[in-house]
């Protein structure tokens, strides 16, 4: 594998390119408008600089890094790709169109992989050229940090796309783990419907944001709030995958919380937005209730 091309340079999307030119492989990066790929390449440019700040990398791996990745404005250079990683927006009708306008440049011994946390992958592989040839290859955020990957076989996925893309996880320093195609994967399908509860428990008056994500941090030894966690991922996200969860298994117990959802509605959609539990206005994120 030499060249890899990524969808979407969002905060997701930037962190895997910046992972894949650190392994060495040639990284296009696109986004709906090149501008919002070369601001991508210019953020992951100031976070590899930070890494040899605190001397984690060396200045030249930084440069040779930031040197493999190339903005890209539309579908058509990603002919060179050997494998496309799609990783926009949590939404299954923006996700088939990406498939169906790169797949008509997926070349016949390349992969197509979808970065999704939660929509099942057999559903998605039947916008693609080729089935046997599409694959979930799911990244957490911070991905540089992060050492997980789930690896989501749809069922058409040949073993072939399989052990690919497990080598590539492999290239990247990662962990593999491999999931059935069930929606929320393994690690969503226990994290968000426990966000969720966390939302349940503030709107019904049980305890304050402080309170709540105070508790899970010392009472679970949780790096983050669920509060907190969510607000990084995106509220948006957050409320995505529980209609995801929910509307694919039925069941009542998936239900997203209205607060959750009356957020997103309000447009308080976490760090990114600049409020969600927390406002981020200031020097450190003040709980708002
Ligand atoms: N990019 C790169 N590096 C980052 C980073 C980022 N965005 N954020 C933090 N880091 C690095 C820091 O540079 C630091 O590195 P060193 O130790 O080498 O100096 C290290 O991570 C720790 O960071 P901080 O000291 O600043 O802060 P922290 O100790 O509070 O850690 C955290 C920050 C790593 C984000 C930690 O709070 C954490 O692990 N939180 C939970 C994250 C999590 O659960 N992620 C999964 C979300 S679910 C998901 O992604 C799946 C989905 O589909 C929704």
């Amino acid at each position: 594998m030499r060249t890899v091309a990524v969808i979407g340079a969002g905060q997701m999307g930037s962190g895997i390119a910046q992972v894949v030119a650190q392994a060495g492989l040639r990284v296009l990066l696109s986004d709906v408008q090149l501008d919002l790929a070369e601001k991508a390449k210019a953020k992951i440019a100031k976070g590899l600089a930070r890494l040899v700040e605190k001397e984690k990398i060396a200045a030249a791996d930084a440069e040779s890094a930031l040197s493999l990745i190339v903005p890209v404005g539309d579908y058509a250079a990603m002919v060179e790709a050997d494998l496309i990683i799609e990783a926009a927006t949590e939404r299954e009708d923006i996700k088939h169109r990406i498939f169906e306008a790169a797949g008509k440049v997926l070349r016949a011994d390349a992969i197509m992989a979808s970065n999704t946390s939660s929509i099942p992958i057999t559903r998605m592989a039947v916008s693609s050229p080729d089935p046997a040839r599409f694959i979930g290859v799911h990244f957490f955020n911070p991905v540089p940090v992060m050492k997980l990957v789930e690896v989501i076989p749809g069922l058409a996925t040949s073993a072939a796309t399989v052990d690919a893309v497990k080598g590539f996880v492999a290239r990247l320093g990662k962990e593999a783990v491999q999931s059935g195609d069930e929606p929320g994967f393994i690690v969503n399908r226990i994290l968000v419907p426990m966000l969720n509860e966390a939302c349940f428990v503030l709107g019904s008056g049980t305890a304050s944001v402080a309170d709540i994500d105070k508790g899970c941090r010392l009472g679970l030894n949780h790096p983050m709030g669920p509060l907190e966690l969510a607000d990084f991922i995106g509220l948006d996200t957050c409320l995505e995958i529980m209609r995801v969860i929910h509307g694919s298994t039925g069941d009542s117990k998936y239900r997203p919380a209205p607060l959750l959802a009356k957020y997103v509605e309000a447009g308080w959609l976490g760090r990114k937005s600049g409020r969600g539990f927390y406002d981020y206005s200031g020097e450190v994120p003040v709980p708002t209730r």
